[in-house]
């Protein structure tokens, strides 16, 4: 109980520093007292007050591997949705996945539902007669996941990508990557297939926005999602760093539109960001196209280099951020109280064909 005298003049609230730092204490207890039980995935672009329980950081591929490692009967993911539905299938039948906060989504996972999807293969394989290999970026549904899986497809990340794509190229000439256009197009291209060759395909416009003739000269299929928080990262940003810091290296991830990553010095995962600005010598200037949180971390742990966020705006991914404290003390206090909340838990029927389309990555990467 806070005492009176640490009130806010004029509120009945505690002070919110202290309130957070009982929260931290809190969780600290519940991780020692539930260490046997529970296993905490975050990843990179949590808030530092989360990643300090984090029993494994990661991107989104090791994330997914310490998941498929993990034998604690709760694991509590830090993260958004769809990284919560590849856990669950990657770990046993035993093990309960647990997300903090339930709306804790992706926007460019959304921006494809299986429905729609399903109209477009149609067009694209003129009805199954043309073999294309579809892929998805793990930022999607289980239920998209699931559609891939049983059209011989598979999963990338954005570290295993170029893999991924290699091998899809090795089974048909044609591919249909979603649901990131810009990761389509900026693996394809560093794969040294030509923009030309590479159309977008928009749901929102009658025939996906597709000419027929497009149908037959386009090799790459691109669905049209974006990241909001990679888009906003432009050319003028790198222009205007080039002008500011001519000696600055600029690495983005390959969110990033593609102009952006050409006009850049390194494209890679959050894990290759890191490595990129821990192996750069002492001294370096690196601006960073990333989502904040990762960035403000580097900055703060390379204080021998000048590491600072490539956009002038606030890159922020709102619903990663929707993973505060108190919603891990809620998971663990739950947990604690022998009836765990917020699970993830992917249905029986597009768990198989979505495992078979993870295990491919997992073989191919
Ligand atoms: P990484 O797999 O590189 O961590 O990316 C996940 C993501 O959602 C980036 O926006
Ligand atoms: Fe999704 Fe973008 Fe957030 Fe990554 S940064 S989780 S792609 S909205």
């Amino acid at each position: 109980m806070t005492s009176p005298e640490k009130m806010r003049p004029g509120s009945s609230c505690p002070p919110a520093a202290e309130t957070r730092a009982e929260c931290l204490e809190r969780i600290a207890a519940l991780k020692q007292r539930l260490a046997d039980e529970v296993l905490i995935l975050g990843h990179h672009y949590q808030q530092d007050d989360i990643l300090a329980f984090a029993d494994h950081s990661g991107d989104s591929y090791a994330l997914s591997k310490a998941a498929a490692a993990s034998h604690q009967r709760r694991v509590i993911f830090c993260g958004v949705h769809f990284m919560a539905e590849t856990a669950d299938m990657l770990t046993a039948e035993h093990q309960a996945v647990i997300l903090p906060d339930l709306e804790a989504g992706c926007s460019m996972a959304d921006m494809a539902t299986v429905e729609q999807v399903r109209t477009a293969w149609e067009l694209l394989t003129e009805g199954g007669r043309r073999s294309v290999t579809p892929i998805t970026y793990i930022n999607s549904s289980a239920a998209l996941k699931a559609f891939v899986g049983e059209h011989g497809g598979a999963i990338c990340t954005s570290s295993n990508a170029a893999k991924v794509v290699a091998w899809a190229l090795g089974r048909s000439e044609r591919l249909f990557f979603c649901p990131d256009q810009h990761l389509g197009r900026n693996t394809c291209h560093a794969l040294g297939i030509p923009l030309g060759r590479m159309a977008v395909y928009d749901p929102r416009l009658p025939g996906g926005g597709l000419e027929p003739a497009q149908l037959e000269t386009t090799q790459i299929f691109l669905w049209y999602g974006y990241c909001d928080v990679h888009q906003g990262f432009t050319l003028e940003d790198v222009a205007a760093v080039r002008l500011e810091h001519p000696e600055a290296k600029v690495a983005v991830h390959p969110e990033c539109c593609h102009e952006v990553v050409a006009a850049s010095d390194f494209a890679g995962s959050t894990e290759a960001l890191i490595r990129f600005v821990t192996e750069a010598p002492v001294g370096s200037v690196i601006a960073v196209g990333t989502e904040i949180n990762l960035v403000q971390r580097l900055t703060a742990r390379f204080p021998g280099k000048r590491v600072f966020s490539l956009s002038p705006y606030q890159c922020l991914c709102s619903t990663m951020y929707r993973i505060k404290p108190e919603r891990l003390l809620e998971a663990l206090e739950a947990i604690a109280a022998g009836e765990p909340k917020n699970l993830v838990s992917v249905p029986r029927e597009l768990r198989r064909p979505a495992l078979l389309a993870l295990e491919r990555m997992l073989a191919i990467s």
